[in-house]
């Protein structure tokens, strides 16, 4: 199997096979199926919203490259009128800075450094992409979700029904056939707003959001929550969870928020805090609903960092920054940035996905059934431990 593996990795350098789970199922007896917002998906890896999911054209290199599933960029909410209550975070910013993170320990993460916020051009023109999303959703070669930013009122305001209503209507009118798919994001400028000062506030948010949404969609929808890294401590991103039980999925968690430099930012200290929350969660895991469903963000670079979160409970993940790097930073020599991630991410012999579950099989934490090792296997295990 290990031999196996090195000369996948390096016969894969110049071109990775389009079906590669099937190949990792053929050679390895290793299924990596995998679940976002209640679909299968044949792997775990998809591309978190951002500005890597900004155009058709990057789109369609993700579903040449084989990524499981893409997230669109978050798009501000508006009215029948056009008015958007969150409109400050609709501004433009093009410039994005790639760069080493170093913390503690001597590990050097990377992150990306960007003033930008949200979809910055027409609603008309978002709809535009979410329809090539879901001719690609429908041909079965991409799973796209578009991701929205409503309406988030102080304690004592009503929300606005008004945004919540016609955004979603005019996404479920785009999408056409149900379950219309949506993620809701809370982002790190949100949590470094003074609108998340206040702890109750949040919590009415996530009590109240996900059946806001669901109730504003003219057709059947899921919809996952993407929660924020607030600036309280890890027992309240818990808080958070629970109060967030009407969500069919939520992605955990969003960057980090630096206040001196007013900038969100990723790397090590993002998977460290993210990985002890799921931890401390996973911890309870017995008292809570088995269909609970999440999926994981920040600082995956690696197969064993894709492990680590699936062991604490998620059932895919979803990354910005691994797709951004320098291209000497991938051991692929030929293909897009996509193609070269999902080559280090699956293949590499030590650090890669297939070595990392191998290793599981090795320790006795992951059993065969029917003769195969199951991704999906990971995330039982999480409720075992708990
Ligand atoms: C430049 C940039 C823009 C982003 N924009 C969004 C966004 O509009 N909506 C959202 O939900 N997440 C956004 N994210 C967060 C990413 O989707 C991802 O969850 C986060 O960066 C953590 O993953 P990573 O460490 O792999 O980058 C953005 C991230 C970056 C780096």
């Amino acid at each position: 199997m290990r031999a196996k593996l090195e000369r996948d990795f390096d016969r894969f350098k110049r071109e990775l096979p389009r079906d590669f789970p099937a190949h990792v199922r053929q050679a390895y007896r290793i299924d990596l199926t995998a679940r976002y917002l209640g679909e299968l998906v044949p792997h775990p890896i998809g591309k978190g919203s951002g500005q890597l999911s900004l155009n058709a054209g990057q789109l369609e290199d993700d579903a040449a490259a084989g990524l499981a599933f893409a997230v669109l960029k978050t798009v501000i909410a508006e009215d029948e009128t056009g008015a958007r209550t969150m409109a400050a975070w609709a501004i433009h910013e093009t410039k994005m800075k790639v760069e080493r993170r170093p913390v503690g320990g001597g590990r050097a993460g990377w992150t990306v450094t960007w003033k930008g916020r949200g979809w910055d051009r027409t609603f008309t023109d978002y709809l535009t992409l979410v329809r090539t999303g879901r001719d690609l959703t429908r041909a079965g070669r991409l799973l796209v979700v578009p991701s929205v930013k409503y309406h988030l009122p102080r304690l004592a305001e009503p929300f606005r029904e008004g945004e919540y209503r016609y955004t979603t209507a005019q996404l479920a009118d785009a999408w056409r056939e149900p379950p219309l798919l949506v993620e809701k994001d809370f982002s790190p400028t949100l949590a470094g707003d003074a609108l998340a000062d206040d702890r109750p506030q949040i919590l009415r948010w996530l009590r109240e959001v996900p059946a806001r949404i669901h109730a504003a969609s003219p057709i059947p929808a899921r919809v996952a929550v993407k929660l924020m890294n607030a600036r309280f401590d890890d027992l309240f991103q818990v808080e958070m969870m629970d109060a967030c039980a009407g969500a069919d999925t939520l992605v955990v968690f969003n960057r980090l928020f630096d206040a001196e430099r007013g900038v969100a930012y990723g790397g090590w200290d993002l998977s460290d805090r993210n990985l002890r929350v799921l931890d401390a969660f996973a911890d309870s895991l017995s008292a809570r609903p088995p269909d609970r469903r999440l999926s994981g963000t920040g600082n995956i670079h690696s197969g064993r960092m894709i492990l680590d979160y699936a062991r604490c409970g998620c059932d895919s993940v979803q990354l910005h920054t691994f797709f951004q790097l320098p291209l000497s930073e991938y051991p692929a020599t030929h293909g897009s940035r996509p193609q070269r991630a999902l080559h280090a991410l699956v293949f590499h012999p030590r650090d890669g996905l297939i070595a990392g579950i191998l290793d599981l099989e090795a320790r006795g934490e992951l059993e065969r059934h029917g003769g195969e090792l199951r991704f999906l296997d990971l995330q039982a295990h999480a409720h075992r431990a708990g």
